[in-house]
């Protein structure tokens, strides 16, 4: 039997951090209500001469680093993101051609911030059907671009960054198992509602959230998407060593791990310094926590996303 695991990760934030005090001094906020609200201490953003392709090659070359795999070795490419290079061509043929990684499959995904829990759930499965043995999975955002820097309400909310992972074929179990869901009657509580025509932006470019909506129906859904995924796999929440939600705000995060009844210990947090990256988020939380030495092989590490659409899924993974 075929399954695939995760060999290795990598991440890439942009070397600018922009802090709550710093926000303070450019809009009517505080870093006292951004953090008792949000968890947000700081924030990294990209530089303008920086695509998200760039930061998506770095946190890649980092996880290739990791995992020891050559970038000839990958046949398939799975870039995550809602803040791509151009309309067309895709963020992962882009990036592609900077790791001169020629020829295999690429294509992005574009599920907001369950874009990497998307992309591991599609990268798994056609690994598992043989066609493809080596995949690099990537989350990369550059949210700046689309955040209304006069609207306190998201722009104190959100970061860019990137992050990566290799999944390879093997006979030892890795990705146990995996449910992904969207319902798109949500899409108006979290959007973009923009695009380009006819050389106009038509709508809107910038990003607009009913915060509490969003809220309710994120630790709603993250409770029933674990519940569901371990019971996919025939195990129970004292199996999971590592929780690992999509990082949207340290308020849903406990909720969260509360509902489903996990210690706080077992939760993995870099909302306070990277803010919300969206489909960056839970690879940068994977590869931080595997590099401090808190997730070791063996251990079952729960992945979580949910965002825009409304979509929202989740992976077990066995490292
Ligand atoms: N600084 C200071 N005051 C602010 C700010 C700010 N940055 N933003 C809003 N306020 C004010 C509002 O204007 C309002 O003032 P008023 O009472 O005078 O009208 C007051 O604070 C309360 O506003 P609410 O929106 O009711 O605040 P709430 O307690 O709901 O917190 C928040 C807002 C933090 C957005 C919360 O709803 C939340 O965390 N929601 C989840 C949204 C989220 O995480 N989105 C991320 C993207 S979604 C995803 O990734 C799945």
């Amino acid at each position: 039997m075929i399954w695939s695991r995760i060999v290795g990760t990598g991440g890439y934030l942009p070397p600018k951090v922009v802090t709550n005090d710093d926000l303070a001094k450019r809009m009517d906020t505080s870093d006292e209500w951004i953090r008792t609200r949000t968890g947000i201490r700081q924030r990294h953003v990209a530089d303008p001469s920086q695509a998200c392709s760039d930061l998506a090659a770095e946190a890649s070359r980092a996880a290739l680093a990791a995992s020891g795999v050559s970038a000839a070795e990958i046949d398939l490419i799975i870039v995550a993101t809602a803040t791509p290079d151009y309309v067309f061509p895709s963020t992962a043929c882009i990036m592609q051609a900077k790791l001169g990684a020629k020829g295999c499959a690429a294509f992005d995904i574009q599920a907001v911030c369950s874009g990497f829990v998307y992309a591991v759930a599609v990268a798994d499965k056609l690994i598992r059907s043989g066609q493809h043995r080596c995949a690099l999975v990537v989350g990369s955002e550059v949210y700046s671009r689309i955040l209304d820097w006069s609207d306190r309400g998201t722009a104190v909310l959100f970061g860019d960054g990137a992050g990566a992972a290799i999944l390879k074929a093997d006979s030892r179990p890795g990705i146990l198992g995996s449910v992904l869901h969207a319902d798109g009657s949500y899409a108006d509580i979290l959007s973009v509602p923009g695009n380009v025509c006819g050389g106009k932006i038509v709508g809107s470019p910038f990003l607009q959230m009913d915060g509490q909506a969003v809220f309710k129906f994120a630790v709603k859904v993250l409770d029933e998407v674990a519940r569901e995924t371990l019971a996919q796999c025939g195990l129970t929440v004292a199996d999971v060593d590592w929780l690992i939600p999509h990082q949207a705000n340290v308020r849903i995060l406990e909720a969260t791990a509360k509902k489903i009844g996990l210690d706080r210990s077992k939760l993995v947090v870099t909302v306070d310094r990277h803010a919300n990256t969206s489909a960056a988020s839970v690879p940068l939380a994977l590869d931080l926590a595997i590099r401090d030495g808190r997730i070791k092989p063996g251990h079952k590490v729960m992945l979580q996303g949910v965002g825009g659409g409304f979509t929202w899924g989740a992976s077990l993974v066995e490292m």
